[in-house]
């Protein structure tokens, strides 16, 4: 019999390593020969990638925080019903950079909006559906923004003021904090040798 895949996210700030240490899982994975699926969110499919580039890029029209917040949803409901869940019915395991979490930190801290209106999209587009591990990389907010810079322009999101990022990064912290099963705290200041030991131990105690 076929075993479902398990879904892993990878949540945090701008430049807090999501994206270097999702190639680190996918090789480890591939390694114990589990096949891997790699994905991001605001987008995935062709038409949740298209939703993203509407979300991200900068605009001379003000975007609203609901216009916003229900695009994200859109997009993740593309995500999820044409690619997530199918690749973890067929048994590959789903690495996903940003995921609800991320809605929560970015739409209800950075934002303001009410976290129970907000669990209301979360119910409606996925039901009980939950990511069985998510990684938190957790980093001052300066020291992310300072190595997303480096990486080149920032888009829409990026450029707002540090107190928006402060407010995301304790969304996350209280989320860690109220769903402990599932989330693992890093902390991303540290070398990325040292994330990459920390990763390599949960995975192997965890799965
Ligand atoms: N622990 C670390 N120490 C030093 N540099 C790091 C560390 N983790 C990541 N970096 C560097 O910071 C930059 C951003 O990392 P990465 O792209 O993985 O972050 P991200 O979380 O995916 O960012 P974004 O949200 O913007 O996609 C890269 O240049 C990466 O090499
Ligand atoms: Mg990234």
């Amino acid at each position: 019999m076929l075993m479902r895949g398990k879904f892993i996210t990878l949540e945090g700030g701008e430049g807090a390593g999501k994206t270097t240490n999702l190639n680190l899982i996918q090789s480890y994975l591939l390694q114990q020969n589990i096949p891997v699926l790699l994905t991001r969110e605001p987008g995935g499919t062709p038409l949740a990638e298209k939703i993203r580039d509407l979300l991200l890029e900068n605009q001379s029209e003000k975007v609203s925080q609901e216009a916003e917040l229900l695009l994200m949803f859109a997009s993740r409901a593309q995500h999820l019903s044409e690619l997530i869940l199918p690749a973890l019915e067929s048994g590959k395991w789903v690495l996903c950079s940003r995921f609800t979490d991320s809605s929560y930190a970015y739409q209800g801290g950075g934002r303001g909006i009410d976290l129970n209106k907000i669990k209301i999209l979360e119910n409606f587009v996925q039901g009980d559906f939950q990511p069985d591990l998510t990684f938190y990389f957790d980093l001052p907010v300066e020291i992310g923004m300072a190595r997303a810079k480096q990486r080149g322009e920032l888009d829409r999101i990026e450029q707002e003021e540090l107190n928006f990022f402060e407010r995301v990064r304790q969304i996350y912290l209280q989320r860690a904090q109220e769903y402990p099963k599932r989330f693992r705290v890093i902390d991303a200041n540290q070398s990325l040798e040292t994330v990459a030991e920390s990763i390599l131990d949960i995975l192997k105690k965890s799965l």
